[in-house]
């Protein structure tokens, strides 16, 4: 990918077929966004409507205390009511919610009846141990249905669910069991990915010895190799769900608009991960409104989000918006290329997938393999295709468009993080498209583009994107932070109360944006947000490193790659076997995605007088490009 074809290809335009314009949820966007904009409460006021509460908000919006804002305040609900609840009372209990593959090949489908079913059961487990209203649970699992039966679980007692993705390992789990508090963890043994087993139990054992706090580890049996159960602290799920206390009858705990929902930890500029926070009103009517009007849900969609559900676009976008809207989604367990690079192209053939969202390095991995892969197979069933988690390259965009959609199906590009909750910058499909541009914000949201001092940039000038004002499932805080929270999003432009998103990006002259990607220490690898921070203190952590810097480097593949440079402690040399000795490292104490692709040894690192590395000179030494202004730095 780069950087010179997002700056000149704006002209290029790909619009929608009539059919497509006429059968959309909103075939005019310039007039929504319009009374979004004027009526900013109205509105969001109006799509709250369309689910159910227990008691109705008395207020929607309570700025008195911002950027504290509150949502539908007074509201009594629980987003299981919206996303399992109201559908038991309907035809829709017997449609299918859940279609999963495993990896192996194994399938298993769950209607709405029989999901809502297992999270009662599971939901009395959690009872049973004591889980109320308020704790937190970690849930460490790989990609199966009981993921999303232990999240939902987890949201009907009103318990607060924190997710760790599974590429994660040792100290990053024991980081987060630490800052979320969990007395109770659930995982499985294993997971299957390229055929390996992902030994998710074992990295849980070794994460509780660092961090002690767990009183009980709930096991699913997935992969069936032998693993260590702990007397008196470790159950299998399968034992737990069997015993008479698991009964399919369970109340849903009645919830203020603003309760937590879920905690979900994210990068940012320090090593401390930073736990994102989310409520269940605002939330639910955020994530249901924009998956319905930007991925025009039907009721005969087959909907496949193929991200995971341990990273905000699984929560929102394969756990709660398409439950909420009573779709049937599509998850599957393993990579893309397994056994062979058309393993998604026969899930789409399979189940007749309609709408397939994924990520642009998912994308140009499977592009690489060639245009024979997809053809062989029958994907006459794709209708919308979306992308999400960094810039997508035109090349891969046209590639997407042209090979899997046959020029028949538009991209929703979605930009938008952890922290916003649902789709910020995004085209709806009856807006026309330019590859590469996430086109234009969501109706009710108000973006800009802007200087320093805020001024507004011009046309085609490089700024930093800020979002304005605020929106239904907007992050309410940084868990147990309120500061970092100020610090990070709202102290840039304290005076005009923006928040600031942590992006560069561009506004063209049609007014479409094109986000450029992360102006903090923040690296995008494969759509993954790492912080540099947490990579160079797993580094630090090995006795032989005494400090280390990390950036991440255009790849044509992943977007971006780690290069790590390292100083020694004085007595240590460098190696081949160390590098390798310090990639093991960090694949077992931060995960296997944390994985620095280069090690450098280093006798010294650039910095500025203050003592911060200046890793744009790292970068820009490691792109062979000019290195810039150098007058801040120290010698
Ligand atoms: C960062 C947020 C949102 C779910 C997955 C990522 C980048 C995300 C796009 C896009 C360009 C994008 C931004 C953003 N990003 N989507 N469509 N175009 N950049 O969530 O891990 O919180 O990362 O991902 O840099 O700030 P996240």
């Amino acid at each position: 990918m780069s950087d010179k074809e997002f700056q000149t290809n704006t002209s290029e335009w790909f619009y929608p077929t009539e059919d497509i314009i006429k059968n959309a949820h909103i075939p005019d966007y310039d007039t929504v966004y319009q009374q979004a904009i004027d009526d900013p409460i109205g509105f969001w006021g109006e799509q709250a409507e369309s689910l159910e509460w227990y008691q109705k908000w008395d207020q929607v919006l309570d700025d008195s205390n911002a950027p504290f804002y509150k949502w539908f305040i007074g509201g009594k609900t629980n987003i299981v009511l919206n996303a399992l609840d109201r559908h038991q009372k309907t035809w829709r209990r017997n449609k299918i919610a859940i279609i999963w593959e495993g990896e192996d090949g194994e399938k298993r489908s769950f209607s709405y009846w029989r999901l809502n079913q297992e999270v009662c059961k599971f939901a009395n487990v959690l009872r049973s141990m004591g889980v109320r209203k308020g704790d937190t649970v970690t849930i460490y699992m790989g990609r199966t249905p009981e993921i999303v039966i232990a999240m939902l679980a987890c949201a009907k007692v009103g318990a607060i669910h924190s997710v760790i993705y599974g590429g994660f390992s040792e100290q990053a789990i024991a980081d987060r069991i630490e800052d979320a508090k969990s007395r109770v963890l659930i995982t499985s043994d294993g997971a299957w990915l390229r055929g390996q087993i992902v030994p998710l139990k074992n990295n849980v054992d070794q994460a509780i010895d660092r961090s002690p706090i767990v009183e009980h580890v709930i096991v699913v049996k997935r992969t069936g190799q032998d693993v260590t159960m702990v007397q008196g602290r470790d159950y299998w799920y399968h034992d737990l769900m069997a015993l008479p206390i698991a009964s399919t009858r369970c109340e849903t705990e009645v919830m203020d608009a603003e309760d937590p929902l879920f905690i979900l930890y994210t990068s940012g500029t320090t090593g401390k991960p930073k736990g994102i926070l989310h409520t269940h009103g605002g939330y639910q009517v955020y994530t249901s409104t924009t998956l319905n009007w930007v991925f025009d849900i039907k009721d005969d969609d087959r909907w496949w989000c193929a991200a995971d559900p341990g990273w905000i676009t699984g929560h929102s976008y394969i756990v709660y918006a398409p439950l909420i809207l009573g779709a049937t989604s599509i998850i599957y367990e393993g990579a893309p290329t397994y056994p062979y690079p058309d393993r998604w192209w026969r899930i789409v053939e399979d189940y007749g997938v309609t709408i397939l969202y994924t990520a642009p390095t998912a994308i140009r991995g499977l592009m690489r393999f060639g245009d024979a892969w997809p053809n062989r197979r029958d994907l006459s069933s794709l209708r919308l295709l979306g992308s999400v988690g960094e810039p997508i390259n035109p090349e891969a965009w046209k590639w997407f468009y042209n090979v899997i959609g046959k020029g028949r199906c538009p991209i929703m590009d979605t930009w938008w993080q952890t922290e916003t909750g649902g789709f910020m910058i995004t085209p709806v499909p009856s807006v026309g498209l330019k590859p590469g541009s996430a086109t234009r914000p969501f109706p009710g949201i108000v973006v800009d583009v802007v200087d320093e001092d805020g001024n507004t940039c011009a046309p085609n000038e490089d700024g930093k994107l800020v979002i304005k004002t605020p929106w239904p499932s907007m992050l309410r805080t940084v868990w147990g932070d309120d500061q970092r929270y100020l610090n990070q999003y709202w102290a840039a432009y304290k005076d005009k109360g923006w928040y600031l998103a942590g992006d560069s990006a561009r506004k063209d002259d049609d007014g479409y944006i094109w986000v450029i990607g992360r102006i903090d220490d923040v690296i995008k690898v494969s759509g993954y947000r790492l912080g540099t921070a947490e990579i160079e203190s797993g580094l630090v952590s090995h006795h032989a490193v005494a400090e280390a810097a990390v950036i991440g480097v255009p790849d044509e593949v992943k977007g971006n790659i780690i290069y790590a440079y390292c100083i020694l402690v004085a007595g240590q040399t460098g190696s081949d076997d160390l590098v390798k000795a310090l990639r093991e490292h960090i694949r077992h104490e931060v995960g296997p995605i944390a994985m620095p692709s280069k090690i450098e040894f280093v006798d010294k690192l650039p910095k500025t007088r203050s003592g911060k590395i200046m890793r744009r000179v790292l970068k820009a030494r490691a792109m062979g490009l000019p290195e810039g202004d150098l007058s801040t730095l120290e010698d």
